[in-house]
């Protein structure tokens, strides 16, 4: 597809891109979960593959096509979108889109019934994957993370950036009709600076971030 491309060709360049929520299921008939509709790292999947990128697209529980041209890996729980990233690995970017649950719970056998009384929650942490993938040693060279934020959005995010040990993260604020809507407002933030973007339909900010991408690895 050469009618979309912008900038340099992704061509040859493997990009690893974690879209959608994760479910941590509670019994066999209820889970754990966020409002993410998987939109917009979907659009960034397809954004690298018009560019020529091989992308491979980890998903949690979406209803949502597959981009032309990309390498799909359904999953449902943090810990299966941990094992399929490392399985995808080595690759030259990774665009860490997913809301990931924070925490899962040990699932009950069977299904929590009312007469036993309201059930408490054991929550465990879940693998942070971002912050791993920052810590291995096959580490993408260009590692880019989103920050979730309904508040001091830039602020939280290059704290996160830090904190995570990545090289940009994409502020993401989400106050309002953000989840599972058709446009976004973002900031790119990276070590020498933020740039701040104006609301912008998804696949546009996914257009412009392939650009940033695209002007590092090709
Ligand atoms: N992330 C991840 N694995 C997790 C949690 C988050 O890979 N278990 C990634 C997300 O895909 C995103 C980034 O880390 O790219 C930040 O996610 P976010 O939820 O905003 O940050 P957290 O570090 O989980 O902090 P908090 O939710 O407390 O703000
Ligand atoms: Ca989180």
């Amino acid at each position: 597809n050469f009618g979309r491309q912008r900038g340099g060709s992704l061509s040859a360049r493997h990009v690893l891109v974690t879209a959608g929520p994760t479910h941590e299921p509670i019994d066999p008939v209820r889970y754990i979960a966020n409002r993410s509709s998987g939109k917009q790292g979907f659009a960034i999947a397809a954004a690298l593959a018009e560019r020529g990128a091989r992308v491979t697209l980890v998903a949690g529980p979406v209803t949502l096509p597959t981009p032309p041209g990309v390498t799909r890996v359904d999953v449902t729980t943090a810990r299966e979108m941990a094992a399929a990233c490392w399985a995808a690995l080595p690759a030259d970017c990774a665009v860490m889109v997913a809301a990931v649950a924070d925490w899962h719970v040990a699932p009950a056998e069977q299904k929590l019934k009312k007469g036993a009384g309201a059930p408490a929650l054991d929550l465990r942490p879940n693998p942070d994957i971002l912050a791993e993938l920052a810590a291995r040693a096959d580490r993408p060279r260009l590692l880019i993370g989103f920050a979730a934020e309904t508040e001091q959005v830039v602020a939280q995010a290059e704290a996160k950036r830090a904190r995570k040990g990545v090289d940009w993260i994409v502020a993401n604020d989400v106050s309002g009709d953000v989840m599972g809507g058709d446009s976004n407002t973002v900031h790119l933030v990276r070590a020498d600076g933020t740039e701040q973007w104006e609301r912008l339909a998804k696949v546009e900010v996914a257009r412009r971030l392939a650009d940033r991408i695209a002007a590092v690895l090709a």
